[in-house]
């Protein structure tokens, strides 16, 4: 079968495979420095998901107030329910300073103080004093961060004379005795299949929301690569965590930034009481993520909810000033406008906790290296293979990520990868050829897909797995809700074999290319699920109810989970690193929750 598909081959020294902010970051680096790149992305570079994000990335810049590195990493390892691994924070909060200046250098258009520096605003968690202050340490491009990103960091690849390969869709990853040697993609323009030989190819696949029914996360967001690398055998990490953003616009999911309250926005319920003040007396509104989520959720099932509902909470900007909303908060009031219908200046929006960020993912080190685990060693490195941005779990973000250090996640790993790239690769080193019938198998798949004939309808489908995931795994948990989400899974996976496409052409075939997404999503949804019933506790963005406490003594671990074809899931674990990068800094070890 695989026989009738024409195969084009290339060599590259390293293959990237996605263009957002960490693929292209990547890219721009492994460009400088000289390798032979090419960038795979199945959307033009900058549609991919980055472009969407809003208030900005993290860095103890210290422009509008005092801060620290050291006060960034307590509240990130905070933040992550001390799931974190703390070298990799460390890593990750002191290359942020120079990498934002690198950024600003690049030409990305920061907004600016009335002195001319960056401008930065105060973001959820992000504290001064280990937790005594409020940081405005989140610098922002208006509400528009991730657009200037990615637009300067295309820009500049193409600069360095990167190689795009734009609207190829990614199938699968070419695997050899553990080693990854390259990567199968389906050109969607004209049809072609084509094979990446390349000493290293980096995931930058990102995350996979739209397993969930309502998410902020663009219907691009299908997790690709965690699927590939589950395919080739390996593991992911810590799916269980998920995090819902507290301020999705009701009805449509479209993220309102949580820039909205660090500008000065707070939330009411129907008695119009600003309930934050309740759950979290000194972050109120700022606290962290999966904190805010679950005082909305609960306000909601207590029956102060908002609309006609009762379903839903407001989040005020009417009291800010009309020139601020304009120069801080543009894009917002427009989505506010076109997808509720609401005039910002004069009235309240309706929002909801709504799906935003995977904490898990392909597990990696902050060079980039993805990882598993092997002979008993934990952190035991696939040849071959690296991850960054939401596609990997470095973990920085642990069991629940603060806003702004995602992007910032894209830009410092995205630049460490290359880096580590630079050291142990030598430019057009010779490759050994493929063996025979490389890629035959992801064009099976592939084939197979293209022709399937059943009865169940791609939509369908998917929309079965959404809402078992909307209904079972979203803010609160419960063993007994997980496990009916399970079996409603495992009839959604039972259909798998009687999918419907009806367009066998090869050409911008998006009922094709809807079905691999799902089928690539349908792995993800599985060890998702599958992870929440498994971890026994509440930690982070994981609120079980049956299990409240977060859990230290048997918890505090990394999943590791496999998914195997047939649907056969398989639990494994990781050490938290619990040691810093340096010793310029003490480990924070576990604290009560206090907020
Ligand atoms: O609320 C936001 O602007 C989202 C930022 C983030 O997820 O980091």
């Amino acid at each position: 079968m695989t026989k009738s598909y024409e195969v084009i081959d290339h060599t590259y020294d390293v293959v990237v495979v996605g263009a957002g902010g960490a693929g292209l970051r990547a890219t721009l680096g492994l460009a400088e420095a000289g390798l032979k790149t090419a960038c795979i992305s199945k959307v033009f570079p900058t549609r991919s998901h980055t472009v969407a994000a809003q208030g900005g990335v993290s860095a103890s810049l210290g422009n509008m107030g005092e801060d620290d590195w050291r006060w960034h990493m307590y509240d990130t390892v905070k933040g992550s329910d001390w799931l974190g691994d703390q070298d990799a924070i460390e890593y990750m909060v002191r290359e942020a300073v120079p990498a934002i200046l690198e950024l600003e250098h690049y030409g990305m258009p920061f907004s600016r103080t009335e002195d001319g520096k960056i401008y930065q605003r105060p973001f959820g968690g992000m504290t001064t004093h280990f937790g005594e202050g409020i940081a405005q340490r989140t610098c922002a491009a208006a509400d528009r961060t991730g657009h200037a990103m990615l637009h300067t960091l295309y820009q500049q690849s193409l600069r360095q004379h990167a190689e795009f390969y734009i609207e190829y869709f990614a199938l699968d990853l070419i695997m050899e005795d553990g080693v990854c040697r390259g990567v199968m993609a389906w050109n969607l323009d004209d049809g072609t299949i084509h094979r990446f030989r390349a000493q290293m190819v980096i995931m930058a696949t990102g995350g996979y929301g739209r397993i969930y029914f309502s998410c902020t996360g663009a219907h691009t967001q299908t997790g690709d690569g965690n699927a590939m690398v589950l395919r080739a055998g390996l593991p992911l990490q810590d799916m269980e965590f998920v995090q819902f953003h507290p301020t999705g616009i009701y009805g449509a999911g479209c993220l309102i930034t949580e820039g909205a309250r660090g500008e000065g926005g707070y939330l009411t319920n129907s008695e119009g009481e600003r309930f934050m003040e309740r759950y979290a007396p000194s972050a109120k509104d700022l606290a962290s993520r999966d904190v805010v989520s679950r005082a909305m959720t609960m306000e909601i099932r207590d029956g102060r909810g908002v609309g006609a509902q009762k379903d839903h909470i407001h989040l005020h900007l009417e009291h800010l000033a009309p020139e601020l909303l304009h120069q801080r908060l543009p894009g917002i009031s427009e989505s506010a406008r076109i997808f509720a219908g609401v005039d910002v200046t004069k009235e309240p929006i309706p929002v909801l906790p709504t799906c935003h960020y995977n904490m898990g993912g392909i597990p990696a080190l902050y060079s980039g290296e993805a990882v598993t685990l092997k002979d008993g060693n934990p952190d035991s490195v696939v040849p071959g293979l690296m991850a960054i941005g939401e596609a990997a779990c470095v973990s920085v973000h642990g069991a629940n990520r603060l806003g702004s250090n995602s992007l910032l996640d894209l830009v410092v790993f995205g630049r460490s990868a290359a880096r580590r790239c630079a050291e142990i690769l030598t430019p057009g080193e010779k490759q050994a050829p493929l063996q025979t019938g490389a890629g035959d198998e992801a064009l099976d798949r592939f084939d197979r897909l293209r022709h399937a004939d059943g009865e169940v309808p791609t939509s369908a489908l998917r929309e079965e797995m959404q809402r078992a995931m909307q209904d079972h795994a979203a803010v609160f948990r419960t063993g007994e809700s997980l496990a009916e989400g399970a079996e409603k899974l495992k009839a959604a996976w039972a259909k798998r074999g009687d999918v419907k496409v009806s367009d066998r052409t090869l050409i911008w075939n998006s009922d094709l290319v809807e079905t691999l997404e799902l089928d690539n999503l349908m792995f993800q949804a599985k060890v998702t699920m599958e992870s929440a019933g498994n971890r026994l506790e509440s930690r982070g963005a994981h609120a079980r109810e049956d299990y409240p406490d977060r859990d230290d003594v048997n918890w505090m671990k990394h999943t590791l989970v496999w998914c195997g074809e047939n649907g056969e899931v398989r639990f494994g674990d990781r050490p938290v690193h619990l040691n810093t990068l340096t010793n310029e800094v003490q480990t924070f070890p576990p604290k009560a929750r206090v907020y």
